[in-house]
Formats: structure tokens, sequence, C-alpha cells
């Protein structure tokens, strides 16, 4: 199957949606879905957009790798495909802009590390979280196991990829893996409310928090605190910085002048 119709794009405010739409197949990520989505990002509205929501049907936000396309692959085939559509991971986690992934239904194996790319991650009551990998004789490999050690600690990844439970939305949010949790049927709406406040903030001052918040995990105190500080310094020269001091300093009523006879 051709990648072309199995993500939509459209924007939405300042936003840009990226919807799964292989649904008869629970959105496993083929190598043509992931081509599509690598092709998706590449357009000019998500390129302009301030803020992408990665989502997917109602059954699955995705049901992870394509189990059909694991078998016979040789090492070269895996090595071609990280280079390719299986780079697709890494190109979302590096867009300069906010993500979100909407989600609601399967969030499974590599649907859970599409999800993990993204800065912020809504679920409905509907979702169900895990990572079969292990149980099929192999591992996630999209990025997934670096990040969910980041989020949950060792202890807590281990227990995720190991024993591959399924889980409901409240248990992921208790483990930190998803930042909030809505009504069946709300997670879309609510992701887009976030985007278009993301969207309404000073663009420079998002994408560089964005940015040195990535570089965090792996910075030493001293580099990260040189990084907040070179983007503070970066930053307080814009015009969004400059223009937001001036009005908030007009908002205060004026220090009271001393009298000339109080001397
Ligand atoms: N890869 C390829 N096809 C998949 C898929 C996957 N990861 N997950 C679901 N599908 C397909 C099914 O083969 C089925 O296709 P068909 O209608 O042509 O037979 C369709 O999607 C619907 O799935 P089905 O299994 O009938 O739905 P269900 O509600 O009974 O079960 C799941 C849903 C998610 C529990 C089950 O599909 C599943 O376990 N999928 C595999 C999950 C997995 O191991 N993912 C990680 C791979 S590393």
């Amino acid at each position: 199957m051709s990648g072309e119709g199995v993500v939509e794009v459209r924007t939405h405010g300042g936003a840009c949606v990226l919807a799964l739409r292989r649904e008869q197949k629970l959105n496993a990520l083929s190598t043509a879905l992931e081509g599509a989505l690598a092709e998706a990002l590449e357009r000019p509205e998500v390129r302009a957009s301030a803020c992408v929501v990665f989502t997917g049907g109602a059954r699955a936000f995705s049901a992870g790798a394509d189990v059909g396309e694991l078998r016979d692959r040789d090492p070269a085939s895996i090595l071609a495909y990280y280079r390719e559509t299986g780079a697709v991971y890494e190109r979302v986690a590096a867009l300069p802009q906010p993500t979100i992934s909407a989600i609601a239904g399967y969030c499974l194996g590599g649907g859970l590390e599409l999800a993990l790319a993204t800065d912020l991650r809504i679920a409905d009551r509907s979702a169900v979280f895990g990572l079969p990998e292990v149980s099929i004789g192999i591992v996630p490999s999209s990025g997934g196991m670096h990040r969910l050690v980041r989020l949950l600690g060792v202890a807590r990844a281990k227990e995720v990829v190991l024993l591959g439970d399924r889980f409901g939305a409240d248990e992921a949010q208790m483990l930190g893996l998803i930042t909030e949790v809505v009504r069946e049927g709300d997670a879309l709406h609510r992701a887009l409310e976030l985007a278009e406040r993301l969207a309404g903030l000073p663009p420079m001052a998002v994408a560089l928090a964005k940015q040195a918040i990535d570089c965090m995990p792996e910075a030493s105190r001293e580099a990260g605190l040189a990084l907040e500080r070179l983007a503070y310094g970066l930053l307080a020269q814009t015009e969004d910085a400059r223009e937001a001091a001036e009005a908030f300093t007009d908002k205060r009523p004026a220090a009271p002048r001393p009298r000339a006879d109080s001397a």
C-alpha cells in the first residue's frame, strides 16, 4: 500500500494536526505509514505551524509496528530501515515547535514510541498502553526504551518493557507516561486547546525552552545553567520580551514621588 492518504494533514488555527488514517489495521506502523508521516513532516503547513498534534482514530492511536513486516528482515535491511523510514521517530522528536499526542484506544509498541517522541501526551479513558515487543522476542527500538528510562526511571521502565502488561490511562498518568487524562472522545479537542495556547506564546521563547529542556538530561549542571543564561540573554533582546516587560511596567501604578517638603 502506498503511503498516500494514510496520514491526513490539516491546519487548525496556529496548529497542524497529523492524523494516522490506517484505521482498518489499527494504524499499525508499516514502512508506508512511517514514510507518509516523514513526508507529512516536510509539508509547508507543518513547518509553518506553531504546534504539531499527532493523533489516530477512536480505536487506535496506533497498535505498533506492522507485525507482518517484522519477518524475514536481514541485517542489511534492518540497517537500511533505520536510515530510511525508521528515522521518522527521531525526526518527530527533533521538530522545533512543541508537539502533542492526542491518544484514544490502542497505543502499543511503536505507537507508544511515537507518542513518547512528542512533548506532551493527552489520553482519553479508552486508551490502552503497552510495549509488547519482548513478548514477541524483540525490544522497542524506535527510541522508546531510551525515552522511557528518562521519563519513568530504570525500575519502572523495566517493569513496562520486561513484563509488557497493558494498562489504561489512569495508570499511565500515575507513572508519568502521559500528561493528562480526559473523557472518552476529548483527547484531540484538549490537545487543540493546548496547541492554541502554545501558538499564542512568544515563538522564540517556546522554541528555545523546548530545545534547552531537551538538552538538560545530557548536560552537566554547569552546561545546563550556561544554556539557560545564554537562552535568556538571546530572548531578553527580542521584541516579544521587550513588549511584555513594557506592558507589565505600564500596567503598574507609578511609584509615589517623594514630596518636596518631606526631606
Ligand atoms: N501490525 C499489523 N496489523 C495489525 C497490528 C499490527 N501491529 N495490530 C492490529 N493489526 C491488524 C489486525 O491484523 C487486523 O487486521 P485484519 O482485520 O486484516 O485481520 C486489524 O488490525 C484489527 O486488529 P484485530 O486484532 O482484529 O483487533 P482486536 O481488537 O481483536 O485486537 C490488538 C487489537 C491491538 C489487541 C491486536 O490487534 C494486537 O495484539 N495487535 C498487535 C499489537 C502488537 O504486538 N504491537 C507491537 C508490535 S512490535
